[in-house]
């Protein structure tokens, strides 16, 4: 089988490459990726390493991957900020999201590939999720059941409505989303998508704006200011990305079971936490630290956790919580420390 990873460097791609090649020695992947992303550039030399195919390559242009030969094809590369596109940087965010997108799938059509898609929770518009109720404990919001569609105490589910403003990032995902179908339906593309919350693990260079969890851990251990925006109650479920490789797997090798639909993927409630509890987990693992307190962004969301409830019926539910996470991300930290100090300086 030959597996193509777009943004195969990056924090998903490369973890996706590296657990499907440990566990099928016989399989060609080829990770693809323009090294955009900060930290991206130190994966490659472990991938190659592993018999793991790099190009470096730009899905803005259709020609870096046309002689590319493959079976399926993981879309991973993006901008994938909330925040993008907020001080320029709108045409790159556009140009890789969705035309990329589109070059990927006609590239897949071609192949004859099946393709899985990486969207996001973001797709579901930010009023939305805000204007629900929510009561506050002392460290963190919990949703209160209203009788809303694609609401329940186990998070959010696909039926959540999508009537709203979501970000720019979200914006091009769901487009993607809505272009996927058409291909499905005119062109016969097999495809599958995937909208996850928050993925997290090693080998992610988490900034302000993405990656919070291994953000919070790398300033922990480098000593590095920390904020907080707003008053820290907000939650997000984790999903760890090994849990994520395992649906992945399950979709390459039964494809038609989940192909043409989309899902909701995430860490769900017990794998989920409030910026307040990860400061304590943080404190009770690498000592105290003062953390400051800054006005709320716009961008940010109360709440979100998955309601996994239509994957779990199709036999994937994930097995790591967020502190098996956390440590995994401390690991890492601690045994690539020179290498990631300046990147986390910076
Ligand atoms: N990490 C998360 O929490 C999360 C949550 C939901 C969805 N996703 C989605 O998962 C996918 C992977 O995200 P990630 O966290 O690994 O991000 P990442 O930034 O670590 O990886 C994306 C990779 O794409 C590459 N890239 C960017 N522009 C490119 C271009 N024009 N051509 C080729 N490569 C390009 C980057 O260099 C980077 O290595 C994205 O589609 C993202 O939207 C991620």
């Amino acid at each position: 089988m030959r597996i193509f990873i777009t943004g195969g460097a990056g924090f998903v791609g490369s973890n996706l490459a590296v657990n499907l090649k440990a566990k099928y020695p016989n399989y060609h992947i080829i990770a693809f990726d323009n090294l955009r992303r900060r930290g991206s550039e130190l994966n490659v030399k472990n991938l190659r390493e592993l018999g793991i195919e790099f190009v470096h390559g730009d899905v803005r242009n259709s020609e870096d991957f046309e002689s590319l030969e493959f079976d399926v094809l993981i879309e991973a590369s993006a901008e994938p900020s909330v925040m993008a596109g907020m001080n320029g940087g709108r045409k790159y965010l556009i140009d890789t999201n969705l035309n990329g997108l589109v070059n990927s799938l006609e590239a897949a059509l071609k192949q004859r590939a099946k393709v899985i898609f990486l969207s996001t929770s973001r797709v579901y518009p930010m009023e939305v999720i805000n204007s629900l109720n929510y009561e506050e404990s002392q460290t963190r919001y919990s949703l209160h059941v209203n009788n809303i569609a694609g609401v329940s105490e186990r998070g959010f589910s696909e039926k959540l409505s999508l009537d709203g403003y979501r970000t720019l990032y979200g914006a091009t995902k769901l487009s993607s989303e809505y272009i996927i179908d058409e291909y499905v339906h005119m062109f016969g593309l097999k495809a599958i998508i995937n909208r996850s919350g928050v993925i997290a693990g090693a080998g992610q260079f988490g900034k302000v704006d993405q990656g919070f969890l291994t953000l919070w851990a790398a300033n922990y251990y480098f000593n590095k200011p920390l904020s907080i925006f707003g008053s820290g109650k907000q939650v997000r479920d984790i999903l760890n990305v090994n849990d994520l490789f395992d649906l992945i797997d399950l979709q390459i090798h039964a494809f038609d079971k989940f192909e043409k639909e989309r899902f909701n993927i995430g860490g769900g409630l017990d794998s989920s936490v409030s910026l307040l509890e990860l400061d304590t987990m943080c404190k009770t693992l690498l000592g105290d630290k003062k953390v400051a307190f800054q006005e709320l962004r716009g961008l940010d969301l109360k709440y979100y956790v998955s309601d996994n409830t239509k994957i779990n019926s199709l036999g994937w539910q994930p097995k790591r919580n967020v502190t098996n996470t956390l440590k995994e991300i401390l690991f890492w930290i601690e045994k690539n420390e020179k290498e990631l100090e300046w990147i986390f300086a910076s």
